[in-house]
């Protein structure tokens, strides 16, 4: 029987990231250093930080809906780990230098089989906007997802009234498409998203001229 998401999958052996190479992803995410942060694959104990720093309506407004339990969040992240292991999607947890607990999360899922084309997406607690956080473990994730994933193209959709979300995505390069109308129904209401793409070619040839991270 096909699993439904945030259904438990207890046959997968959960593995201790560190042990993990960017190689063999879908054994166990690779640790990846930043200047700031570690970014480091979910573990079920990370569910309170996470319901914490990821419910507040100023975090939450402008995305799906997080789960509303600490044990909702155990749910998303036994799922998010037995998504890995399939092949499907990544999900990053964000660990400031300094803290053991995550402050936040970046995933990447494809949108094809292989990951040609995937979109990303990310939540970080307000306390750490504006810290340089997010473009550290944001340039991690989107080199990971074109060196290790092979993503080709790696869309973003970020509701346009987003300003902190649309700003971020300018910050790490991105280019904006065009608007996706009334494409995100959230409480109720119907809201327009940019689109927005890295694809890896860019992304190789501004490695060229500036080095690694930001595309000018
Ligand atoms: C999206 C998120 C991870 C970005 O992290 P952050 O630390 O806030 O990002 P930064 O501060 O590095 O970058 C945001 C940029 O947007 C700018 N910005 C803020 N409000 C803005 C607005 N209304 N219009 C345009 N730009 C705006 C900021 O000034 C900043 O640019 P600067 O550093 O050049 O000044 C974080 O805000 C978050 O978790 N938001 C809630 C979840 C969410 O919306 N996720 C995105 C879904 S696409």
């Amino acid at each position: 029987m096909e699993k439904m998401p945030y259904q438990p999958d207890l046959d997968q052996p959960m593995q201790p990231a560190s042990q993990a190479t960017t190689s063999d992803w879908r054994t166990a995410m690779p640790v990846l250093v930043g200047s700031k942060v570690t970014l480091r694959e979910l573990e079920v104990s990370d569910a309170p930080a996470l319901f914490s720093m990821l419910t507040p309506e100023e975090v939450s407004r402008f995305i799906s809906p997080p789960p509303t339990t600490v044990e909702g969040f155990e749910k998303f992240i036994i799922w998010a780990r037995a998504e890995r292991a399939a092949g499907r999607y990544v999900c990053f947890a964000v660990v400031p230098h300094g803290m053991q607990t995550a402050i936040g999360l970046f995933q990447v899922r494809q949108l094809e089989p292989g990951f040609a084309t995937a979109e990303w997406g990310f939540a970080i607690g307000s306390a750490f906007w504006g810290t340089g956080i997010f473009v550290d473990g944001g340039q991690m994730v989107v080199k990971f997802a074109i060196e290790t994933l092979n993503v080709l193209r790696l869309e973003a959709r970020a509701a346009v009234a987003n300003g902190r979300g649309n700003g971020a995505l300018r910050k790490l390069g991105a280019v904006q498409e065009g608007i996706l109308r009334r494409s995100f129904l959230k409480n109720g209401q119907f809201l327009d998203q940019m689109l927005w793409s890295i694809l890896a070619e860019e992304w190789r040839q501004s490695n060229v001229v500036w080095g690694p991270g930001v595309i000018h």
